[in-house]
């Protein structure tokens, strides 16, 4: 894979990048993406009728178990190539922000460090009422397990449809955003907000937006390059070209 000299040179003189991830790119890992039709049981279910205060409020159980079933899908589940070459990116730029929509934790697991997770983590678990945090429950419970302070149901620290995002996150997702040199896109439809205005910040203040997916997104035509194909096969390929950019004479 080449990729255009321009864009080598623009990374060569830049020293800070933002990166903002979506479900592609946990796909390699063996992972659905979030608008991908689901297996088996959950087959009837769409993620986004699913994952709500409404839903939760409807019927509490089944959205737990469906919170459940994916962290257990998730526990065998290890980072691929485009993780670590994020990692390698971390490394190799002096400010380096990757914020994630993704609540799988692969970005930390492969070793990145200023991760803002905009929509939680699933693994981890809180109290729908005072928002505490617990490392214990009972699985096999008929019901949604309770908060063992306050009796309200737990359920996963995730951000659902219609809930705000973390508001530290995303301010600090907002200010690296306007403050790169260079953002990427990579692996998101980029169809919800507010992440997908990221790119848009970003562009708005200088940025060069490279935006990386197997298929073109409502992003593509505004970006000033595009790559289309697997994160975890372009993501190391162009980590190798900034790696010996060091050296190379332009
Ligand atoms: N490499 C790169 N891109 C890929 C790959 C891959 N191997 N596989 C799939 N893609 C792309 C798809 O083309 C699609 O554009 O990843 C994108 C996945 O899109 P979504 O499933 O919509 O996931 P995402 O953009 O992360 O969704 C954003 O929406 O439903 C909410 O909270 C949920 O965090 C999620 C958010």
């Amino acid at each position: 894979m080449t990729f255009p000299s321009e864009l080598i040179k623009i990374l060569k003189s830049s020293t800070r990048i933002a990166v903002l991830t979506g479900a592609g790119v946990s796909q390699e890992s063996g992972l659905k993406t979030f608008r991908d039709s689901q297996d088996g049981l959950w087959a009837k279910y769409k993620p986004t009728d699913l994952a709500s205060p409404e839903a939760f409020a409807r019927d509490p159980k089944l959205v737990w178990d469906w919170y459940a079933w994916r962290r257990e899908a998730i526990k065998g589940v290890r980072p691929n190539q485009g993780h670590y070459a994020l990692v390698e990116m971390e490394n190799k730029f002096l400010e380096f922000t990757l914020i994630t929509q993704n609540v799988d934790g692969l970005h930390r697991f492969a070793g990145s460090k200023n991760v803002l997770e905009l929509h939680g983590n699933i693994n981890l678990v809180r109290c729908s009422e005072c928002r505490t945090f617990t490392e214990e429950w009972d699985e096999e419970s008929e019901l949604v397990p309770q908060c063992k302070k306050c009796n309200g149901l737990l359920r996963p620290d995730v951000v659902w449809f219609g809930e705000s995002l973390p508001r530290a996150e995303l301010e600090s997702a907002v200010t690296a955003s306007r403050a790169c040199q260079v953002f990427f896109s990579i692996g998101t439809s980029g169809v919800v907000q507010p992440a997908a205005s990221l790119a848009h910040a970003a562009r708005n203040n200088g940025s060069i937006v490279v935006e990386i997916n197997a298929e073109p997104t409502p992003l593509t035509p505004k970006v000033d390059y595009f790559f289309q194909g697997k994160s975890g096969e372009i993501l190391p390929a162009l980590m190798k070209e900034i790696k010996t950019m060091d050296d190379r004479p332009f």
